[in-house]
C-alpha cells in the first residue's frame, strides 16, 4: 500500500479536515469582528467529506480530526462524525471545538463515533474568557468538558492560547484544574497571521516562560511517543492531568510534523502557514474517482516544505485560523 511521506522523511497518518469556516465566537486573535462570509462555494458535504476520509485512509491515515471554524455550527456535524467513523482504517476521530454546545451533545457525538475532543479555553477566569471570546460562556463550556469526561472519550484535552496578560495566574488556574482531572491542557504559542499583527505584537509570549514556570513548580517533561506530534507534555506526581506546550516558534517544531490539512472547500493544505493548496474538489463528486484522488494527494506531497517561515515573519496566506482549522 502506498504511504504518505514527504521529501523530508516525515510520515503522515493524521489528517485535519476542516468542515466549516463559520465560527460563533470572536476570539481576539482570530475573528475579533466575528465571522464574515467569503467565497460562494459551499463547504464540503457529508458525502464529499466521506470521500476525503476514504482516500486518505487508503494511504495510511488512521486519525482524522474535524476542525473549522467551529465544526459544531454545522447542523449535520453528527452525520459528519458518523461518516468519518464508518470509514474503514480510520480508528480515531477527534474534534476541535470551542465547546459552546458540548454540554448538550457530548453523549450523542460519542455515540456517533467521536473518540477524542479538544476544547479551546484560553482563560479560566469568566470575565477574561468573555473578553477574549466575546461570549460570557465559560461555565457552559466547562460543563461540556465535564460531560465529555463522563461519557467515556478516549481523550479530552484543552487548548489554551498562551497570552501575555495574566499568564502566571492562568498557569496556576489550569494546573489546579487538572489536579483531579485526567486532562491535558496544551498551551499554544500565539501565532501571527495576516489579520492579527497588532494583537500578536501586544500579546505574544514565548513558550519559554511556561517552561520556566513548570520547572519551578516541579513538572517534568513526559517521554515522547513516536506519534506525539509537535506538543511537549509535562507531568507532576501530585496532578492527574498534564500540561503541554505547543511552540510553533520553537526550534525544530516542524521536524515532528505529522499532519496534513484539507480545507472546508476541499483544498489539500500541506502546511498551516503555506500558500494556496491543491484543489481536490473535482475528484470528490463520485466514488469512482477515488484512485485519481489518491494519486493527486500522493503527488502533492513532494511540495511539502521542510518548515514554516514564521520566524522570517512570513505567515503564508493565512489570514486567521478559522479559515483553515487550527
Ligand atoms: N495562534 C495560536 N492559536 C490559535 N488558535 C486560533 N488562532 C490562533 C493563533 N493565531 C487556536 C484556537 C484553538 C485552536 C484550534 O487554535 O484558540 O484552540
Ligand atoms: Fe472561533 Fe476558534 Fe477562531 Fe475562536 S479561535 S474565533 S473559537 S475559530
Amino acid at each position: 500500500m502506498a504511504r504518505l511521506t514527504d521529501g523530508h522523511g516525515r510520515r503522515f497518518y493524521y489528517l485535519r479536515l476542516s468542515v466549516t469556516e463559520v465560527c460563533n465566537f470572536r476570539c481576539a486573535y482570530c475573528l475579533p469582528d466575528g465571522f464574515h462570509k467569503t467565497g460562494d462555494d459551499a463547504f464540503l458535504s457529508v458525502d464529499e467529506a466521506g470521500r476525503v476520509a476514504s482516500a486518505f485512509s487508503a494511504i495510511g491515515v488512521a486519525k482524522l480530526r474535524l476542525t473549522g471554524g467551529e465544526p459544531t455550527t454545522r447542523k449535520d456535524i453528527g452525520a459528519l462524525i458518523a461518516r468519518s467513523a464508518a470509514t474503514p482504517g480510520i480508528d480515531k476521530i477527534a474534534m476541535t471545538t470551542n465547546g459552546w454546545n458540548l454540554d448538550k451533545h457530548a453523549r450523542a457525538w460519542r455515540d456517533a463515533g467521536l473518540t477524542a475532543l479538544n476544547v479551546s479555553i484560553d482563560s479560566l477566569d469568566p470575565a477574561r474568557f468573555a473578553q477574549i471570546t466575546g461570549h460570557d460562556r465559560l461555565k457552559g463550556v466547562l460543563d461540556g468538558v465535564d460531560a465529555a469526561l463522563a461519557h467515556d472519550y478516549a481523550s479530552v484535552k484543552l487548548n489554551a492560547v498562551l497570552l501575555r496578560d495574566n499568564a502566571e495566574a492562568e498557569f496556576r488556574a489550569f494546573a489546579d484544574y487538572v489536579r483531579d482531572r485526567p486532562i491535558a491542557v496544551r498551551f499554544i504559542e500565539l501565532m501571527r497571521t495576516r489579520d492579527n499583527v497588532a494583537y500578536f505584537n501586544d500579546q505574544h509570549l514565548s513558550g519559554g516562560v511556561l517552561k520556566t514556570w513548570l520547572d519551578r513548580e516541579g513538572w517534568i517533561p513526559r517521554t515522547r511517543a513516536f506519534d506525539d506530534g509537535p506538543a511537549v507534555e509535562f507531568i507532576h506526581p501530585a496532578y492527574q492531568g498534564r500540561i503541554g506546550l505547543i511552540a510553533p516558534y520553537g526550534q525544530g517544531f516542524c521536524d515532528s510534523c505529522n499532519r496534513l490539512r484539507v480545507t472546508a472547500r476541499g483544498k489539500l493544505r500541506l502546511c498551516l502557514f503555506g500558500d494556496g493548496g491543491v484543489d481536490l474538489r473535482d475528484l470528490l463528486q463520485s466514488d469512482d474517482d477515488r484512485d485519481a484522488l489518491v494519486e493527486r494527494i500522493v503527488a502533492a506531497m513532494d511540495g511539502k516544505a521542510a518548515a514554516h517561515r514564521l520566524a522570517e515573519n512570513d505567515p503564508g496566506d493565512t489570514r486567521h485560523l478559522a479559515q483553515l482549522g487550527g
